[in-house]
């Protein structure tokens, strides 16, 4: 019998947990004010969860992905794909429709001009 080894997950979730301090004028992700916005990580775990597919993809808190203005937001990967203005209801109809359906929630996806084709490290490098 073959070995199966551990597997590696489908996808990763990078949700934004940025949080800016009261009375900074800067926007962020998880907003002092709106509690929504406090929950939405916790909400992403419980409801892979429910769905039974923690694991095979794997949530992660990060700091900011420079994209506060679209804030809350959270990448998928692979596929690079940045969800912006996260609600709960966004995340079910993402949990659903990308990560299980396979097919990206477009209406959702940060608006082209702010997230243009990347530049190959290979084509600055010095
Ligand atoms: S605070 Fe979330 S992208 Fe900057």
């Amino acid at each position: 019998m073959m070995m199966q080894g551990m597997p590696q997950p489908a996808f990763y979730i990078f949700k934004c947990q940025q949080s800016a301090p009261a009375g900074m004028p800067k926007p962020s992700c998880v907003k002092p004010g709106d509690q929504e916005s406090q929950e939405l990580f916790g909400y992403l775990a419980q409801k892979l969860m429910t769905k039974g597919i923690m694991g095979t993809v794997q949530p992660i808190q990060t700091s900011c992905l420079g994209r506060c203005q679209q804030g809350p937001v959270m990448l998928v990967e692979p596929g690079h794909t940045m969800y912006v203005g996260l609600t709960k209801e966004k995340i079910d109809r993402i949990i659903d429709e990308h990560l299980i359906g396979g097919n990206v929630v477009q209406e959702y996806v940060i608006p082209e001009e702010f997230w243009g084709e990347p530049i190959a490290p290979s084509s600055i490098a010095s």
